[in-house]
């Protein structure tokens, strides 16, 4: 075997550390790139949440997601039977509306029902005293509230109770819609006040 001089070991050395040098190089320049890229598609690529649903109002009138072209729009999934999560996010969202003062009137929020079978309008009426009256409750006919949920991708699961009584299994996330009916971004009362109400101004700003 042919020993190497100490020349060519030098030379050797030297192009080991161009061809790792134009390699990081290259690996660093891409980088952006490749944010830049993923941010794009995480923009243009919103969740194909919304879409079409025809309900009843607790006022007993027909509101459908082509009534609601125009303004944005804060949907809550929830029951008045619900023991928790509901009434806190309906309480949190009359908060918000109140800290939003006269744009407030700008967006409709709704709460619409995934218990057809008990959820009547005069019981959402009632439900809702407790409540900001700006809160529209919404319910149906059990395939109207399921082409609703369909609708919006959510998650709701009937789970039976003793006696024949049931409940429902549901996730607490507040849509926010913009005035094409398209998704515009979501609240979740996990998160700082002053987030949900930035959010809520921005939807009334620019959904
Ligand atoms: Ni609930």
């Amino acid at each position: 075997m042919k020993r190497l001089s100490q020349e060519s070991l030098l030379w050797l050395l030297l192009i080991s550390v161009f061809v790792l040098g134009a390699l990081s190089l290259t690996l660093i320049l891409r980088m952006p790139m490749t944010a830049a890229t993923s941010t794009q598609v995480s923009i243009t690529g919103r969740p194909m949440i919304g879409g079409p649903f025809r309900l009843t109002t607790h006022e007993g009138k027909t509101l459908t997601n082509e009534d609601l072209k125009g303004t944005p729009y804060v949907a809550f999934f929830g029951f008045t039977h619900c023991p928790d999560v509901c009434p806190t996010a309906l309480w949190n969202l009359s908060e918000l509306l109140k800290a939003l003062g006269p744009d407030g009137n700008k967006l409709k929020v709704l709460l619409i029902s995934v218990d057809a079978e008990r959820d009547k309008p005069e019981l959402l009426a009632t439900y809702l005293q407790s409540f900001d009256p700006r809160i529209i409750g919404l319910t149906g006919t059990e395939e109207q509230v399921a082409e609703t949920v369909r609708a919006f991708k959510t998650f709701v699961r009937k789970v039976p109770l003793k006696d024949g009584e049931f409940t429902f299994d549901h996730i607490a996330t507040i849509y926010l819609m913009d005035c094409k009916g398209e998704f515009f971004s979501a609240l979740d009362l996990h998160e700082p006040e002053e987030a949900r109400l930035a959010k809520l101004r921005r939807l009334i700003k620019e959904g």
